[in-house]
């Protein structure tokens, strides 16, 4: 075939599948497929969002100023270590455009975000992904897997889809483990919802090491998905680098106001972290009492497994939730095509979602 060929590895990535947001036939679904806040976004962040529309002929700032100093305040940290995104996703995208290219590696868990291997394809580089142990990221595997083409190692902490995590002790382990020239990535995204003590989002590690980086994201807890918000916490030779990286104006104006509201408003953090504390342990006892098994999650999503009989595995179950009005995530794409995750939404919600496993499991 003659024309423009797109480079190596292109043509080998699997384009990214979001959760559905609609099911045929059902105008108001229970949406529990992409880990959304069911409560939606701070008040204060959607008057900062309204406010915003009266300057949509403006150009952003395209450094985020404003809000990079919120979320320097918020967690102490220095306002040259942090880089703002268009979601966490483009500074995953950036981080494996500055430190990796063809005929690298990019190192992750067997059950990592979808993300990883998709950056790493865009640039030519291969992916290759370390089998876990108890659904859990092995740092031992991960170890095993590194080669002298390993350009960066990303774990997600806590992990989406299983919702396992890591100590601090374990990700110390392994980025003194780690050559020092590999770059390691902490994708905390769900960072807010832990309460474990020996949880480690990466910002200590940040602080000690050169060569790790933690993202977080406005996505989850703090409800503004739809506005594409991340950031990247660093040292400032990363930072300096994904500065370059960036486009212009990559955090439009609405996002970077809401965002700043959005982390004067921690009361709204607090009581989406106590909703999700309280209704995913009773979702998970609820879904282990119906027989299925259940990881331990310490995120805003429960992974389900089911039975392999076709009339009761996961692809049947997800059929039953939708006909239901419950729009759950498949997980084939992350090589565990038994189990859903469901995100934990409202109290009422997952009691319709227990109910409609009942019926599943008897009928
Ligand atoms: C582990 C993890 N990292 C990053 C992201 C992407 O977040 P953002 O919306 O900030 O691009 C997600 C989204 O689901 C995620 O689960």
């Amino acid at each position: 075939m003659s024309g423009p060929r797109p480079r190596p590895g292109i043509m080998d990535i699997s384009p990214y599948v979001g959760g559905r947001a609609k099911l045929e036939g059902e105008s108001n679904p229970i949406r529990l497929a992409s880990n959304e806040n069911p409560f939606g976004a701070s008040p204060k962040a959607m008057e900062a969002f309204r406010q915003a529309a009266s300057h949509l002929n403006r150009y952003p700032d395209g450094g985020s100023t404003a809000l990079t100093q919120a979320i320097a305040r918020q967690f102490a940290f220095d306002p040259q270590q942090i880089v703002c995104g268009n979601g966490s996703d483009e500074l995953i995208g950036n981080l494996v455009r500055a430190y990796a290219g063809p005929g690298d590696e990019v190192l992750y868990s067997a059950h990592g975000f979808l993300m990883y291997p998709i950056a790493a394809r865009s640039v030519g580089a291969l992916p290759v992904a370390a089998p876990e142990t108890n659904l859990t990221t092995d740092i031992a595997a991960l170890l095993a897997h590194v080669s002298d083409r390993t350009r960066l190692v990303f774990i997600a902490n806590p992990n989406n889809p299983t919702g396992s995590f890591l100590k601090r002790a374990d990700l110390l382990r392994l980025r003194e483990a780690l050559p020092e020239q590999i770059l390691l990535v902490i994708d905390a995204a769900y960072a807010e919802y832990v309460a474990e003590e020996d949880y480690e989002d990466g910002a200590w590690l940040v602080s000690r090491f050169d060569n790790v980086v933690m993202t977080r994201t406005f996505s989850k807890i703090y409800g503004l998905a739809a506005l594409r918000l991340g950031w990247a916490y660093c040292s400032a030779p990363v930072a300096d680098v994904l500065h370059r990286l960036r486009m212009p104006f990559n955090v439009n104006l609405p996002a970077q106001a809401a965002g700043v509201a959005a982390l004067e408003d921690q009361d709204h953090v607090i009581r989406a972290r106590q909703h999700n504390t309280v209704c995913l342990k009773r979702f998970r006892e609820g879904v282990c009492a119906l027989g299925l098994e259940a990881p331990k999650s310490v995120g805003n999503f429960q992974l389900v497994q089911f039975p392999s009989q076709e009339t009761h595995n996961a692809a049947a179950a997800y059929s039953y939730l939708s006909y239901k009005g419950i729009i759950t995530r498949g997980m084939s794409g992350y090589g565990l095509p038994e189990s859903l995750r469901i995100s934990i939404g409202r109290e009422e919600d997952m009691e319709t979602v227990l109910q409609a496993l009942t019926s599943f499991l008897r009928d």
